[in-house]
């Protein structure tokens, strides 16, 4: 009987190297708007995975990386200047292996510029985990978090039960960026928690088999 044991060691450490490899998170800061209070909560939400061995983050700020509003008819080029546009964002959102979107509420839903970002992609979102932080007035942006949800399955993703919401948000953080209620940062820890058991189980099942859309 041929000895397997050591290609069998090889398959099991090449294994163990990636599944230990710090999850690649993409923060996706949603609001454009001037004057924006985005930022503050964006800059906490990469403080939680920072603090994190398990995980790394890029900040993918859609003022840093504004994306065209003019889509390209089907089968035609999109404009000059387009794939420079998309060249700034869309390899960090292919090789992130989770998402965690910042989104306020605009009218009941997510903001046009977080929608725009996210149809300019398709197979970058395939098959990972997508966790929400939102902010807003009374609803603290949970009616955009569960229209997300939609658009989200739609683009093969699978989205967090568990969310980060905080109403009144703008009232919700000290001067250098701190969360003053502790309930919202033990929610940032239980969301990312999930976030990266979802991350690690499909990022181990496409090593294994390929994600077929
Ligand atoms: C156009 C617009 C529509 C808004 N609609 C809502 C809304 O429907 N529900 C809500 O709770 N807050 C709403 N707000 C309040 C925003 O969620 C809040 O001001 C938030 O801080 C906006 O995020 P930003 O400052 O990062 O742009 C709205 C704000 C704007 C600018």
């Amino acid at each position: 009987m041929p000895d397997t044991r050591h290609s069998a060691d090889c398959a099991d450490s090449a294994h163990s190297a990636h599944s230990a490899r710090p999850l690649r998170i993409a923060v996706i800061a949603g609001s454009t708007r001037d004057g924006r209070f985005g930022p503050v909560v964006a800059g906490w939400t990469l403080g939680h995975i920072q603090q994190r061995e398990d995980m790394s983050a890029d900040l993918v700020d859609l003022v840093e990386t504004p994306l065209p509003t003019v889509f390209p008819a089907f089968g035609q080029p999109p404009a000059a200047g387009t794939e420079e546009l998309l060249a700034a964002v869309s390899p960090r959102l292919a090789e992130a292996d989770a998402f965690v979107v910042v989104t306020p509420e605009y009218n009941h839903s997510f903001p046009a510029s977080l929608k725009n970002a996210i149809d300019w992609h398709n197979k970058e979102w395939h098959a990972k985990p997508v966790g929400f932080v939102s902010y807003g007035g009374i609803s603290g942006g949970l009616r955009a978090v569960e229209q997300l949800r939609l658009v989200f399955a739609e683009l093969n993703a699978t989205t967090i039960r568990e969310t980060v919401c905080f109403p009144g948000g703008w009232a919700k953080f000290d001067t250098d960026g701190a969360a003053t209620d502790p309930a919202s940062d033990a929610a940032a820890k239980t969301m990312l928690d999930q976030l990266a058991w979802w991350a690690h189980a499909l990022r181990d099942a496409k090593a294994v088999r390929p994600y077929a859309a």
